[in-house]
């Protein structure tokens, strides 16, 4: 009897401490998000300073908003919004982008209007990594800046 209560013991010792472990994996990444958050309000505080998009002569532009003109055909957004953005069932987005906030276009696109017609796009890795790389390329299409059609690389 001695030895099965021991043994009892012992396992419920070892059931424990499996049963604490997922408890401190929880808490670990519950702390991760906070430091992903304060790093990306560096990151933005940064890029305050710096301009959204370069571009030279209206069709080479920086490393950056060239992703997202890549976005943007790999998405096929023109199939709604048209080939210059001005657009078709989906509103022009060179009107759109002069009035809608960079926060209220990353929300549009990520979250969708599903039940106005615009999907979301929020679980697409491409989308979601380049979703600033694509706001830069369409304000720049909107300010009048960047050309409509393709880009390429600043040389
Ligand atoms: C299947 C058609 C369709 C596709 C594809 C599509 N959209 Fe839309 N989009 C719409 C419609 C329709 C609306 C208008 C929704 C509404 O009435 O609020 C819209 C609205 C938007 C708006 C908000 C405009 C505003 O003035 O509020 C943005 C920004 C936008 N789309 C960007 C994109 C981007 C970027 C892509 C590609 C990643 C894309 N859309 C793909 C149909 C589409």
């Amino acid at each position: 009897m001695k030895v099965k209560a021991y043994l009892y013991g012992a396992l419920t010792t070892l059931m424990g401490s499996i049963a604490l472990q997922p408890l401190q994996a929880q808490q670990q990444s519950a702390d991760a998000p906070a430091a992903a958050v304060s790093a990306g309000a560096v990151a933005t505080a940064r890029a305050a300073d710096a301009p959204l998009y370069r571009v030279v002569e209206g069709d080479q532009v920086d490393a950056d908003t060239l992703k997202g003109w890549k976005t943007w055909r790999a998405m096929a957004c023109d199939r709604c919004h048209g080939p210059n953005q001005e657009g078709m069932v989906g509103p022009s987005l060179i009107e759109s982008l002069k009035v809608l906030s960079r926060d209220d276009f990353k929300k549009t696109v990520l979250d969708g209007r599903i039940e106005k017609g615009m999907p979301n796009f929020g679980g697409t890795p491409s989308v979601a990594e380049n979703i600033d790389r694509l706001y830069a390329y369409l304000k720049g299409r909107s300010d009048g800046a960047i050309k409509p059609g393709r880009l390429k690389g600043i040389e």
